[in-house]
């Protein structure tokens, strides 16, 4: 069996910075056209300047057999100004702007601590039409690590689309039922992300016979029921539900330690794992749109004219990977997977 689709598009991607990126981009840039490249280096990227300067760097690392596009993004502080954000617009080469709340995830620590000091940045991105792309969790110490994202909701996210009604709003891997609710209530403007982890387990994955840090990302895996209303979500075909890995390496030995790292390394298996999930769930009818149409037409970008093709056909993801002096294990590693790229 093969199956032909449009060339995909990655709207959520970690790729790191200097010698990882060898070794990164190579994976993204054979099975995808164009990602969205995450700004939480340290420091991180919030200029136009910066973000164009990282895209040099990773245009360097592109394979000379790809047409791969990075597509950059910056990292909202409490002090963005609007006037960084009318200039990363007309850059062309910034497609987004990134709300990390502050200490919520990897290199957060420079993000905002309160949605109300980014008022007249939003307002300028709702007027030039930038993106907010959100990870969307509370950071509050006393609210349950599982209800993160359902608090966040309640408490930013209603309020901030509520505030600014025009608003284009990504919330990235998207986790909970509430999630998957909040952005069906809004309008054409607001979309979301599913990483293959989200639709694939829930949250006994971190604890399947011991504890389990290559299943550990944020948010985290959470209950079936979450996970069943994300795999309704996508698999109803609505236009608003988009392929965005948030593949995020972490060297081995930061993973497998006492407190290992956020962030699972799905970039060598993406496309072929979502292939796997579509087929189980009986809508391969639908995986073109998911993977190669909903999310360029949500950043209005033309789709990818390209086609890659996947087989039916089994092989082993290898047990681990370099990355800059280091290794990476990648989700699966050393398991079969059913789907391959042949070209
Ligand atoms: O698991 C995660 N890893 N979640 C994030 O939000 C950040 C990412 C990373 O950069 O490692
Ligand atoms: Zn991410």
């Amino acid at each position: 069996m093969q199956i032909t689709l449009t060339r995909p598009d990655d709207w959520h991607l970690h790729l790191r910075d200097g010698l990882a990126l060898q070794h990164t981009v190579p994976f993204t840039a054979k099975q995808f056209g164009r990602a969205i490249v995450m700004p939480n280096l340290a420091p991180p990227v919030t200029t136009t300047e910066q973000a164009l300067a990282y895209r040099q760097r990773i245009m360097a690392a592109i394979p000379a057999d790809t047409a791969f596009q990075p597509l950059m993004t910056l990292y909202l502080t409490n002090n963005t100004t609007t006037d960084e954000i009318r200039h990363a617009r007309k850059s062309g080469l910034v497609h987004g702007v990134k709300l990390y709340p502050a200490g919520a995830t990897t290199n957060s620590d420079a993000g905002v601590t309160d949605i109300c000091h980014c008022h007249a940045a939003l307002e300028t991105m709702q007027e030039c039409g930038m993106p907010l792309l959100v990870h969307g969790e509370v950071v509050d110490a006393g609210i349950d690590v599982f209800d993160r994202e359902k608090y966040f909701i309640e408490r930013t996210l209603i309020p901030t689309a509520h505030k600014f009604p025009d608003l284009k709003i990504v919330f990235e891997h998207i986790t909970t039922k509430e999630a998957a609710d909040f952005v069906l209530a809004c309008g054409e403007n607001v979309a979301a992300t599913i990483t293959p982890q989200h639709l694939l387990y829930n949250r006994n994955a971190l604890f399947k016979g011991g504890i389990r840090p290559h299943y550990y990302c944020l948010p985290v895996l959470k209950r079936e029921g979450h996970r069943k209303a994300l795999v309704a979500a996508v698999m109803s075909g609505n236009k608003k539900f988009f392929l965005g890995t948030d593949s995020a390496p972490h060297a081995q030995h930061k993973k497998e330690s006492a407190c290992g790292c956020a962030g699972i390394f799905s970039a060598p298996l993406a496309i072929e794992l979502y292939t796997r999930i579509f087929e189980e769930n009986n809508a391969l009818d639908k995986l073109e749109a998911f993977t190669s149409f909903h999310g360029a037409d949500f950043y209005g970008l033309p789709r990818n004219s390209e086609k890659i093709t996947l087989v039916k056909k089994s092989w082993t993801v290898p047990k681990d990977f370099p990355l800059g002096d280091d290794r990476i294990i990648p989700l699966h590693a050393g398991e079969e997977e059913s789907w391959m790229i042949i070209k």
